[in-house]
Order: structure tokens, then C-alpha cells, then sequence
């Protein structure tokens, strides 16, 4: 179920890595709301397939830790779609391994697209938004972290390592954007698991390292984790919805757990 937020209609969005998952949802749950939004991702097929279910918006391939691409789909984004209000990083990739079995190659890929996708869209969303930025009128940046920027949990170390950077970069973006009066507020949402592609990835590898002795030991840990059972694409949907609308405008820097109790104990 999706809350039609309001104050949001005529806004424009841009939302990466919404090919699939909960990004498909958030873009989804923003049309619903009466705003037009990019959608961009890796998955040129995909992206465009979705895109075209949602009145109003187009779809633009961009891989979040190109530079020249976020400029792209700025400018494709204040040239078709009329402005820019919200940006939502949720492009976000994920492994399980052990500390001591992880590739720095594979450390750094986490890091990459998690870490420095998410600096560039906050460098070039404040670029547009901010006074006499291309589109100039403020705005909500919403940048997906996860319960594992929050906590540490075993075999995702990278990922903990890149989604704890996010968590303290919304609010180090947050305050610098709110003292320069740029009308720009920034915030995270982290979820526990939703069995989206990643979702079920991560519970799958548990058995791959060890943590697990088969698929359903693996299943019963997870589960077990999540006080409230699994969340569902919709809860994270309804949450940035929330924040980029006006109902939030005096929220900024804030860390929202989306995770059924999970970081509650
Ligand atoms: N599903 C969960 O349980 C969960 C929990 C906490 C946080 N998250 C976070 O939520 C976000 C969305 O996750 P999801 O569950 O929908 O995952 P998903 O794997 O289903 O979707 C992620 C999307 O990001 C895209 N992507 C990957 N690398 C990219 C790049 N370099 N540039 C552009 N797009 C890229 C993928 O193509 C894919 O469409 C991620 O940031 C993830 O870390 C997910």
C-alpha cells in the first residue's frame, strides 16, 4: 500500500537505480504523488520498461559513479522535465564476504557505487538546487543507506563500511546546505531487509560463507533478526515520499530506520 503524499505534485525528481527494486517502487509511489521523475540506471532494458509504465517520466543510462554522467542527467532532467526539487541515490550494490576472504577490488567496487554515487549526486543535486543553481529552488535530497550503516553485521563488512559513509555524509551535506541557506535538506533511510534482487542475494550468500549451514538455517537468522518480519518495497517508498515532501521541511540530517524493530534492541 502507497500513502499519496502531499505537496508534492509539479515537483521533479531524479531516482537512480530504478530499473527494479525499491527504486522502481519510489519512483512509482513519487508519480503517484503528482511528481515527474528521471529515472536512470545501468539496466538500459529494464529502466526503460519501467519508465514507460509511469505517466510522466522518462528514463536516462547513468552509472552513478560516472561524473559526466550525473551531469548528463541533470541537464537532460531541467531540459525535458522542467526543474529539479528531489533526488533520491538509491543506485546501491552489495556482496557478503568475510573480512578476511574480501577482495580490495571488491571493497572498493562497494565503496564506488554506494559511496562515491551518492557524493556525486549530492555534489551535483546542490549544484542545480541551490539559489541560482539550474533549477535554483531548494530542495530533498534522499540518500538510501541501510540498518548495516547503523549496526555491523557479519560478511558485509564493505557494505557496512559504505553505508555508514553515507549515513555521515547526508548529515555533513545536511548542515553545510542548511547554514548556507541553500533551502536544500538531506537525509537517509535505512532499511532492514526487503526481498528485492539484493534482499534475497544477502540472505542466499549466507549459506556461500559460512554463516549458515544450509538455505533454510540461513532463512531462520534473517528472519530472526527482523522483530516485525520483512519490510516491503512500499515502506520504503512511503518514507522517502515523506521526506522530499513539505511535511518534513524542518527535517534535515535525520537517520530514519525502516527496519521492523530491528535496530530497536
Ligand atoms: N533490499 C534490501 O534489503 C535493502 C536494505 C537496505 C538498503 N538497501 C539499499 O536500497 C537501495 C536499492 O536496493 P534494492 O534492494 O532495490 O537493490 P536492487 O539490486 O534490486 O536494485 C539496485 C539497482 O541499482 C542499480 N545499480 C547498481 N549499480 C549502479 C550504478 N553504478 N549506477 C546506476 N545504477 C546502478 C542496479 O542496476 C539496480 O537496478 C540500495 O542502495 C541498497 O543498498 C536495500
Amino acid at each position: 500500500m502507497s500513502i499519496r503524499q502531499s505537496g508534492l505534485e509539479g515537483k521533479v525528481a531524479i531516482v537512480t537505480g530504478a530499473a527494479r527494486g525499491l527504486g522502481a517502487a519510489v519512483a512509482a509511489a513519487l508519480v503517484a504523488s503528482g511528481v515527474r521523475v528521471m529515472l536512470t540506471d545501468v539496466l538500459v532494458q529494464e529502466g526503460e520498461a519501467t519508465a514507460a509504465r509511469l505517466p510522466g517520466c522518462a528514463f536516462q543510462k547513468h552509472d552513478v559513479t560516472s561524473e559526466s554522467d550525473w551531469q548528463a542527467v541533470i541537464e537532460k532532467t531541467l531540459a525535458n522535465l522542467g526543474g529539479l526539487d528531489i533526488i533520491v541515490n538509491n543506485a546501491g550494490v552489495e556482496s557478503m564476504s568475510l573480512f578476511a576472504d574480501c577482495e580490495l577490488s571488491e571493497f572498493k567496487r562497494i565503496q564506488s557505487v554506494n559511496v562515491d554515487g551518492t557524493f556525486l549526486g549530492i555534489k551535483w543535486g546542490i549544484r542545480a538546487m541551490r539559489p541560482n543553481g539550474g533549477a535554483g529552488k531548494g530542495g530533498s535530497i534522499v540518500n538510501l543507506s541501510s540498518v548495516a550503516g547503523l549496526v555491523g553485521v557479519p560478511g558485509l563488512g564493505a557494505y557496512c563500511t559504505a553505508k555508514g559513509g553515507v549515513r555521515l555524509m547526508t548529515k555533513a551535506a545536511a548542515i553545510e546546505c542548511a547554514r548556507l541557506g541553500y533551502g536544500i535538506r538531506v537525509n537517509s533511510i535505512h532499511p532492514a531487509i526487503i526481498k528485492t534482487q539484493m534482499g534475497i542475494d544477502v540472505v542466499n550468500s549466507c549459506v556461500d560463507i559460512g554463516l549458515a549451514e544450509n538455505q533454510q538455517g540461513a532463512e531462520a537468522v534473517m528472519a530472526g533478526l527482523h522483530p516485525m518480519g520483512y519490510g516491503e518495497p512500499s515502506d520504503v517508498a512511503n518514507a522517502v515520499c515523506y521526506l522530499a515532501s513539505s511535511a518534513a521541511k524542518w527535517v534535515t540530517g535525520a537517520e530514519l530506520a525502516l527496519d521492523g524493530g530491528l535496530t530497536a534492541c
